[in-house]
């Protein structure tokens, strides 16, 4: 029955994940006997095989620990300053619980202008300095601020000056039982080193993390903090940027463009690999396997697949370059497979189905943006409109990201005319990762499951021997695959 991959995507068509369908294949082993462990890249082991998208939408600090925590990682973006990248890393790997809030800080002569500034944390830090590098002096929590009748005035004035705080150091159940015995809502974690606050633990913590049920191992470096990626561009300055992201700990490399078969990447390769021997590079984006053969030969540690399959990527309609992500991550890996370099499948990932299609395609990994952008722990507030709860998710080829720096991704140049490549737009909230991402991936087990596939490794074994067979679905059997042919249904309660 059906057709082994290599006859399916030899005959000219370009397929998406929906195109395709698998065909089932013999179980004997239990659901739970899905092992999910994986390469990031020729270096770095998963035990999931999960990556958060680098979009300043998707990953900053709040992003990376939740994916590494899981047993995933984070790519943290690069459309801001080298140095806000840096402590977007810095501030990840100082975090031994996949804490949320973001740090601000304030120095006693500020004044706090709207609620908004606690948009990432309930409470705001007054040191003198105005950052992390000084001692703490006081804290204004978000509830206290708003009943001040007159907010003009300096946080000297207002702020909570006798701070209880724990070692950074302390673990979940250390944190959440001081925090309950003690009736706070957020605890300042500070450096035993130099008594910095290098974190924040808040009761929405305790809620978030409690409920998550412990899924393989955590990612972590050498040392035990969580590991964390971080892109960068090809251009002179990101050899500059990349500096500041190695003293701040980084453990991946990722060279983001949306066609990476290019001098400018093949060069960055080699200078990352002569310049920092122990960093593992991702290159790409690329589709086809001669841009594959070219970034391989160059040195790339794991290559990055995909190319305007992106919820909100425009890249095949502007530029009329690209490919069906499923036919792209198959042709990718059939090269890439045989010099032991994983795949990331990037972009177009909407539900588990389509994670267990791009694995079983070839993919090591999936790359995520959409699917995690309406998550808690994607940056930004959550806005309501028409009744649902939304986060804002935007393409970094959008003009308005463009607009912020993410123009050389797109543009290869700082051009003075910028055509978008990508759109603005909004998801659903997807509550916490730490919820999601289990939930996802037990489908993802139940699917390679009917496969007959006990692990990513057995995937490739049968895509490799021709024991996968798949078909290409007709427009109705897409529609026969969905939710069909019922009517309005008000849930009662009963
Ligand atoms: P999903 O489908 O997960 O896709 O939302 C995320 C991936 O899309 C790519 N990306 C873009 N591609 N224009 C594009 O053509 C854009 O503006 C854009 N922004 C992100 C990127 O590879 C990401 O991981």
């Amino acid at each position: 029955d059906g057709f082994p991959a290599e006859r399916l995507f030899n005959q000219g068509f370009s397929y998406t994940y929906d195109d395709v369908i698998c065909l089932p294949g013999y179980i004997d082993f239990p659901t739970d006997a899905v092992n999910l462990r994986t390469k990031l890249t020729r270096n770095i082991d998963l035990s999931l095989p999960c990556i958060s998208s680098p979009m300043d939408t998707v990953t900053e600090s709040s992003m990376a620990v939740a994916m590494a925590a899981l047993g995933g990682i984070g790519i943290v973006h690069y459309n801001n300053q080298a140095t806000e990248q840096a402590a977007f890393i810095q501030s990840a790997k100082s975090r031994h619980i996949p804490l949320f809030a973001d740090l601000i800080f304030k120095s006693p002569s500020d004044s706090i202008d709207s609620a908004g500034e606690f948009a990432t944390s309930p409470c705001i830090f007054v040191t003198q300095s105005g950052n992390s590098k000084s001692k703490l002096l006081g804290v204004v929590g978000k509830s206290d601020w708003e009943k001040l009748s007159d907010k003009d005035v300096p946080v000297a004035d207002y702020m909570f000056e006798s701070t209880v705080s724990a070692p950074s150091s302390y673990t979940f159940e250390q944190a959440a039982t001081f925090l309950a015995a003690r009736k706070l809502d957020y605890l300042p974690l500070v450096s035993e080193r130099d008594g910095e606050v290098v974190n924040v633990f808040t009761k929405d913590d305790v809620e978030r993390i409690q409920g998550y049920p412990a899924l393989g191992m955590p990612s972590l470096d050498k040392e035990g903090n969580f590991l964390v990626g971080a892109a960068i561009g090809t251009r002179e300055d990101d050899k500059l940027r990349l500096e500041h992201l190695v003293k701040a700990g980084l453990d991946v490399v990722v060279l983001d463009s949306s066609q990476g078969n290019s001098t400018y990447q093949i060069d960055m390769i080699k200078f990352v690999k002569n310049t920092y021997p122990e960093l593992d590079v991702i290159a790409g984006n690329i589709v086809t396997s001669y841009q594959a053969q070219n970034l391989i030969q160059a040195g790339a540690d794991a290559l990055r697949v995909g190319m305007g399959s992106g919820s909100i990527c425009t890249t095949q309609e502007v530029c009329a370059v690209g490919r069906g992500q499923a036919t792209a991550v198959y042709k990718v890996s059939s090269v890439a497979s045989r010099s032991g370099v994983p795949v990331i499948a990037d972009g177009g990932i909407s539900k588990s189905g389509h994670i267990v299609k791009a694995l079983m395609l070839g993919a090591s990994t999936v790359m995520m943006g959409s699917f995690l952008a309406g998550s808690s722990e994607a940056p930004g507030a959550y806005e309501v409109q028409g009744g649902r709860r939304i986060k804002k998710y935007r393409g970094m080829g959008s003009l308005e990201a463009m607009t912020k720096g993410s123009d050389v991704r797109y543009l290869g140049d700082t051009s003075k005319l910028k055509v978008a490549q990508g759109v603005v737009g909004a998801v659903a909230d997807k509550g916490s990762l730490l919820k999601l991402i289990p939930y996802t991936m037990h489908a993802v087990k139940q699917g390679f499951q009917d496969l007959g596939a006990s692990s990513i490794d057995s995937a490739h074994e049968l895509l490799r021997s021709n024991e996968l067979r798949l078909e290409v679905r007709t427009g109705a059997a897409q529609i026969e695959g969905g939710v069909h042919d019922l009517v309005y249904y008000e849930k009662k309660s009963f």
